[in-house]
């Protein structure tokens, strides 16, 4: 895998073959959120380590060269939106089922 031609592109595929080959993530096209949360899981549960800043820097580098299909991006947002949502009925029933009133019981 050639390494891209440009500083910003030596940079990145610089930071992001430490671990894994280029082939990794080369052809891989996502939206704002899809690259925020593989950004998110080489940091936290892969352990790269990012400078202040890094990581913003690198995902506008992917945003602009590696972006997903405009109806891919909205896929995104509505799964999470629907992650979120599903989030926040589970501790509102939770809450509820707490409270001990045994109506509850039958939700
Ligand atoms: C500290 C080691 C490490 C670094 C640095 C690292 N990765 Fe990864 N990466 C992994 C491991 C481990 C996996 C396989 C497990 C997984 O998918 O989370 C992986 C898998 C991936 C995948 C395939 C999974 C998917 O969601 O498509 C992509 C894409 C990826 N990395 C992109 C990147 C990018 C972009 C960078 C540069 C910011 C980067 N990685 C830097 C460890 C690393």
């Amino acid at each position: 895998m050639p390494m891209p031609a440009d500083a910003e592109g030596a940079y990145v595929y610089r930071r992001c073959t430490r671990c894994h080959i280029a082939e990794n993530f080369h052809d891989k096209r996502y939206g704002r959120i899809g690259w925020e949360l593989v950004l998110l899981r080489m940091q936290f549960l892969n352990g790269a380590r990012f400078e202040q800043g890094e990581r913003a820097r690198i995902r506008t580098y992917l945003l602009e060269r590696k972006r997903a299909d405009p109806i891919w991006e909205v896929g995104e947002v509505v799964l999470l939106a629907a992650g979120a949502s599903g989030g926040v009925i589970w501790l509102l029933r939770w809450r509820r089922n707490r409270s001990g009133d045994p109506a509850n019981d039958r939700l």
